[in-house]
């Protein structure tokens, strides 16, 4: 392995760019050329792809984004398109590729890998949602983020004795939803994986008004419905005034927690070393918190499941 190329596609998520130094500086270190692809894997086919050198990825590792950009590329889901990303790589004798992205992004990395090229994956989503990995770069920062944010609602919520219905992102996985929702002691978190019952949230709010409390926060993950859905919900039950927030994008900016910068430099420093020792068609992924690679055939064997334990105790401590 001489040239071997890196980028990132799908949902941008902060610590990426932690991931992208790591590849560049370890692949030079070992006495590689290493390229970087632009806008993922539309720039991939398009062949937006530069030579880095060690400074191209200077001063980034503290920021959020993706400094490569990313994209979200219909035209590369075709054979076609595949083919011409290939092509791309060829021209340059660029020899294997580092893919940081969701699920959707590994899906087209897996097709790569079966023409020939060597790939690895690395997981970068703030869902959490990868099959495979207990952790995806961008998660810690995610859920500080919105329990930020949630904590400045909580105190206007008070001040005015509001309910503040938020909605917070994820599509299929509640783990945003459950995590900020536990750390920011929401009264009540609907997460897809579970059903949710509107009357189970009323009695919540019922109880902690008998005790006086006139204020409640309610997380709701994208993937079960909208925030205002509950807000509507709750009023026609019950006589109350709420409000609804929702994070949106909010969630995947912003500077990556310290976590995220570890996991993303040791995630990235491993993807190289794998490829120098000719292995690939693989993903790097945490299991009991170290950072291990795991073949994609593996990884498609195993369910991403949130921890459900989390999920009571975020109930016996919101009674
Ligand atoms: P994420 O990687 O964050 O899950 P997406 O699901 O949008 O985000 O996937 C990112 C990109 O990966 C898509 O825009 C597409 O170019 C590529 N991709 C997704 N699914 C496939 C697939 N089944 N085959 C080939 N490429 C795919
Ligand atoms: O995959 C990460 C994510 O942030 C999801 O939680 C969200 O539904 C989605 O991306 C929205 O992304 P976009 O609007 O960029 O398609």
């Amino acid at each position: 392995m001489k040239k071997l190329a890196v980028l990132t596609s799908g949902g941008d998520a902060p610590g990426m760019n932690a991931a992208i130094r790591a590849v560049v500086r370890r692949g030079i270190e070992q006495g590689l050329d290493v390229y970087g692809v632009y806008n993922g894997y539309e720039g991939l086919l398009e062949g937006h792809i530069e030579q880095m050198q060690l400074g191209s990825v200077g001063d980034i590792i503290h920021r959020g984004g993706t400094m490569l950009r990313t994209s979200r590329s219909e035209r590369f889901k075709t054979e076609e398109g595949q083919q011409q990303g290939i092509e791309q790589l060829e021209k340059l004798g660029i020899e294997g590729l580092v893919v940081i992205g969701g699920d959707g992004s590994f899906q087209g990395a897996k097709k790569l890998g079966k023409k020939g090229l060597p790939v690895i994956g690395i997981p970068g989503t703030i869902d959490n949602d990868i099959a495979g990995t207990e952790y995806s770069i961008g998660f810690s920062t995610a859920v500080s983020t919105a329990v930020e944010a949630i904590d400045k609602i909580r105190d206007t919520a008070y001040s005015h004795e509001k309910t503040t219905i938020v909605e917070v992102m994820g599509r299929g996985a509640g783990d945003i939803a459950l995590w900020a929702g536990l750390c920011a002691g929401a009264e009540s978190i609907l997460i897809p994986e579970t059903p949710y019952h509107i009357e189970d949230i009323i009695e919540r709010m019922k109880r902690g008004r008998e005790r006086g409390k006139m204020h409640n926060i309610i997380v709701v993950a994208e993937g079960v419905c909208k925030a205002e859905e509950i807000s509507e919900e709750i009023k026609k039950r019950i006589q109350l005034e709420t409000r609804v927030m929702v994070l949106g994008y909010l969630q995947r900016g912003g500077n990556p927690s310290v976590y995220d910068r570890m996991i993303g430099s040791q995630m990235g420093a491993k993807a190289v070393d794998l490829l120098i020792e000719g292995q690939h068609g693989c993903m790097i992924a945490v299991t009991s918190g170290k950072v291990i690679a795991k073949s994609f055939e593996q990884a498609e064997k195993e369910k991403h499941e949130i921890d459900m334990s989390l999920y009571q105790l975020a109930r016996s401590l919101s009674i």
